[in-house]
């Protein structure tokens, strides 16, 4: 479920939510001032895929209870539906067998995903962040930036949701470029696992990407910088070790992904971690 193993955690003080501002921005679901604001986003991956089965309503409670900025999840179009599962195969997350885009919708509702949870929707992700948080929805299935966007629209308009709330996010460029058609003022973040190179920015240029959202390797500092020189927030996927966020948050970078939002929030209480 989780990728990677929790590093050693120590001995954590946890913070009130007061200590940390923007919880409170958060919490009443005003005007999203973090990123004007160059907060370190704590976005939990797959929901809080540390502690309970990934891409699931569990998780993603877990999550907001863990007070995270943002929850990423995956998604893909099945028989007119946004479903939320990381592979594109059911057997690795649910005792399903087969490709995901191979079954109609009701059988995949009846599927267990982990600890008798159903593969949700994103519209019960969305329901149950309820603007406490916001939602990064990555493109993993094709044909998913259409009805993606049109979700983020809806919410936007009927439960006034700040459009800057939600990113949309994808390796994928076709998905990338559908989503700037169904509606450019979504933001869009360009993925890559890549070595870093000049093609990246353009990639992302073109796109009119708001973000990239980079794994682990490729994001050195001279990959943040150039990011930054050209106007891109970065986010970094996965960061499960307290003190790999504090390197990242050294380097300026916006935010990152995490199994683990608890040991990622409390970072500079970790005594493993150099300060
Ligand atoms: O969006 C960041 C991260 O989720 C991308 O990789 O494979 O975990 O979906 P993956
Ligand atoms: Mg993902």
């Amino acid at each position: 479920m989780a990728s990677g193993r929790p590093p050693a955690q120590g001995s954590f003080r946890l913070v009130s939510q007061r200590d940390r501002p923007w919880d409170s921005v958060c919490r009443v679901a005003a005007p999203r001032q973090d990123i004007q604001q160059q907060k370190f986003l704590v976005i939990g991956h797959r929901g809080a895929a540390g502690h309970a089965p990934e891409n699931t309503l569990l998780s993603v409670r877990k999550a907001l209870a863990l007070g995270v900025d943002a929850v990423e999840v995956d998604v893909y179009f099945v028989d007119g539906e946004l479903v939320v599962i990381h592979d594109d195969t059911l057997e690795r997350t649910t005792n399903g067998i087969g490709p995901v885009c191979d079954h109609s919708f009701d059988d995949l509702r009846a599927l267990d995903a982990g600890d008798g949870e159903q593969i949700p929707t994103l519209r019960e992700v969305f329901e149950t962040v309820d603007r406490k948080a916001m939602v990064n929805i990555e493109l993993k299935g094709p044909k998913t930036a259409g009805p993606s966007v049109a979700l983020i629209e809806e919410f936007v308009r009927d439960a006034g949701w700040p459009r800057d709330s939600f990113l949309v996010s994808s390796f994928e460029q076709e998905e990338l470029r559908r989503a700037r058609e169904a509606d450019a003022r979504v933001r869009r973040g360009l993925l890559s696992s890549s070595r870093w190179s000049a093609n990246t920015l353009e990639t992302a240029r073109e796109l009119e990407a708001w973000s990239l959202n980079l794994a682990l390797k490729p994001a050195g500092a001279e990959a943040v910088s150039e990011a930054h020189r050209q106007g891109l927030k970065v986010f970094v996927y996965t960061v499960n070790s307290a003190q790999q966020a504090i390197d990242l948050e050294l380097m300026d970078v916006n935010g990152v992904f995490t199994d683990y939002p608890d040991i990622i929030l409390h970072r500079h209480q970790d005594p493993t971690a150099a300060a």
